[in-house]
């Protein structure tokens, strides 16, 4: 046994001039990362403010979204600074020059490649040197080297690793848009997101026509970035004020209604809650709907404001809405939900523009929100002036902005029958 132990060890002998030493970490000069601007200001903030040559950037999204759209015009930027090099797998090329031409791209420096293999596009790679690479999409690029069907997980991973090394070795940006089905399975980008450098998802809200890249990864800055975009026949336009889109159709106040200023990654965004509450003729069990809402947070905080406030809600129907088709996850939006609620239970309307932020405990206590001074100032920048905030963070500052602190629901009760008239 000792004699094959010797015998392995010698074999895998190196000399010590070989041999790698630690470096210690403060002595290394820090790499500068150099960013390249695509000048789509909503994009190169998902991206922590520009491209990084010779990265990889990985963007999913469902079948329709608008990856396709955003990427053709990603390109059409990018080919101002470095030839572009736009393989297709799915679209002919007069098609991508139909949807160029609609979204009013001409431009001498994007070159398609459609229907080939990876080996065609190291081909065109040698030829063009392009500074960028467009992979549309990864399911459809195979590769003629290696086994397997395509489209399958082995395939995928050799034909990423592939692009991974192309970017690496010649510093050039890839993006790689990968499919993701409704149920996240075969082969979606979520084999390949520890392969790539940055991973984006490209996400249409419910019902509108905005479009959210959210960040899932990303080796050179922050995930909470996040890009707002609105989707029309001639392309994408980056959405650098959401609050203004989510707002505007807002002309009078109704029972029922309340604004939340809502985080979605690090921007601060005012949200419409509308809450109907009707009573139900036929008797049976109650129905809680929520549209962009967790349905058992809302029956959770109809309990809450049952037992504390004595508001029946057994005998009605509750539907919860929130407006532009936006999803609304954060805790800190249970105060604006309870406004929204009793507002329409008892037909009552806010007088003036009041905003509501607080966490509802089961006991009725309203807790502290992450982040109170970016979402007071989002909203007073957008002439608000009232703020029903929790009662732990009233040391808040803000010009412009008359504080209510409130501790539990009961006070909270109070000041709004201050501050409602019925309608
Ligand atoms: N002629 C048109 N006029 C207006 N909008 C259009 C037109 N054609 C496409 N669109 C919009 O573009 C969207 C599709 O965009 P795109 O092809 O970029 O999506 P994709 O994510 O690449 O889709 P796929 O998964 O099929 O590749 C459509 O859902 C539609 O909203
Ligand atoms: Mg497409």
């Amino acid at each position: 046994m000792n004699e094959i132990t010797d015998q392995v060890d010698n074999s895998n002998e190196i000399s010590d001039e070989q041999r790698r030493d630690p470096v210690r970490l403060n002595s290394i000069d820090q790499e500068k990362i150099s960013r390249i601007n695509s000048d789509i200001k909503e994009f190169d903030r998902s991206l922590g403010g520009g491209i990084v040559p010779g990265s990889v950037i990985l963007i999913g999204g469902e079948p329709g979204v608008g990856k396709s759209t955003l990427l053709l015009e990603v390109s059409a930027n990018l080919s101002k600074k470095g030839k572009v090099l736009y393989y297709s797998g799915e679209e002919s090329e007069g098609q991508i020059k139909s949807r160029a031409d609609r979204l009013g791209i001409a431009s001498e420096d994007i070159f398609l490649l459609t229907m080939g293999d990876l080996e065609d596009l190291k081909i065109s790679l040698k030829k063009l040197s392009p500074e960028f690479i467009i992979i549309d999409s990864i399911q459809t690029l195979n590769s003629r080297k290696t086994g397997g069907f395509n489209g399958s997980v082995s395939k995928l991973r050799h034909v990423t690793s592939e692009l991974v090394e192309i970017a690496k070795s010649n510093n050039i940006a890839v993006f790689i848009i990968g499919h993701i089905t409704k149920d996240g399975q075969i082969a979606g980008p979520k084999t390949l997101e520890h392969m790539v450098d940055v991973v984006l998802y490209f996400q249409g809200e419910l019902q509108s026509n905005l479009k959210v890249l959210r960040v899932e990864k990303n080796r050179y800055g922050s995930v909470n970035e996040l890009g707002i975009f609105q989707m029309s026949a001639t392309g994408l336009t980056s959405v650098t004020d959401p609050s203004e889109v989510f707002l505007q159709k807002r002309d009078s106040i109704e029972p029922g209604t309340s604004v939340v200023a809502s985080m979605k990654g690090m921007r601060s965004i005012l949200i419409e809650i509308q809450a109907l509450v009707t009573e139900n003729p036929f008797g049976g069990n109650p129905r809680r709907m929520a549209i962009g809402f967790d349905p058992f947070r809302l029956s959770m905080l109809i309990s809450v404001i049952e037992k504390k406030l004595r508001i029946p809600f057994y005998k009605s129907d509750v539907f919860l809405n929130i407006t532009g088709g936006i999803n609304l996850k954060e805790t800190a939006s249970d105060l604006a939900v309870c406004s929204a609620l009793i507002s329409s239970h008892k037909n009552l309307v806010f007088r003036g523009n009041m905003v509501f932020l607080g966490e509802v405990g089961l006991t009725g206590e309203i807790r502290p929100v992450s982040f109170i001074e970016n979402r007071i100032k989002e909203a007073v920048n957008h002439g608000f002036k009232k703020f029903i905030i929790p009662k732990a963070q009233s040391d808040v500052n803000i010009k412009k902005a008359e504080i209510l602190p409130v501790s539990n629901i009961k006070e909270f009760y109070s000041i709004m029958r201050d501050f409602t008239n019925k309608k």
